[in-house]
């Protein structure tokens, strides 16, 4: 299992960035909490971060052969990005699990749309870091056909 984890806009200030809502772990803790639990069940990581939408996209197509699946947290291009829904829907052997770490049903009403909720394979929401670990799992649960 060839996982890509992928953090989109703003989620470089993990930590520091409105605690009360986003937690106090910050992206490089995150990144090795999640590679820990993947070498656990035997899966590789490449964690990248971003924040512009070209280079999430850029990155999504460079690793689309060797990925075969990607936890991604597109952080506000959740609910504008046709562009990412676009390069989802053009890597379906890539399953990607949608993460955040608030819960989206909770706040404004523009976060409750997300533009790529019909081309993933699944969505976690409202668990903090333990989101990821639990896409990882579903991952691992959830082998590509
Ligand atoms: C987020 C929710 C988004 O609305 C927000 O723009 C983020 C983080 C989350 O993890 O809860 O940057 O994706």
């Amino acid at each position: 299992m060839n996982i890509l984890l992928l953090n989109g806009p703003n989620l470089n200030l993990l930590g520091e960035r409105e605690p009360e809502v986003y937690g106090s772990t910050t992206l490089q803790q995150l990144e090795l909490l999640v590679t820990a639990r993947a070498e656990e069940l035997g899966a590789k990581i490449r964690a990248y971060q971003s924040n512009h939408e070209g280079v999430l996209i850029d990155r999504l197509h460079e690793w689309r052969r060797w990925a075969t699946g990607c936890i991604f947290n597109p952080g506000a291009y959740t609910h504008t990005s046709y562009a990412l829904r676009d390069a989802i829907a053009a890597m379906p052997q890539v399953r990607v699990v949608e993460v955040h770490l608030s819960d989206l049903k909770k706040r404004e009403p523009w976060r409750q749309v997300s533009v790529l909720a019909d081309v993933v394979a699944h969505r976690i929401q409202g668990k903090g870091i333990a989101g990821y670990l639990e896409a990882l799992e579903w991952l691992a649960a959830n082998p590509a056909r």
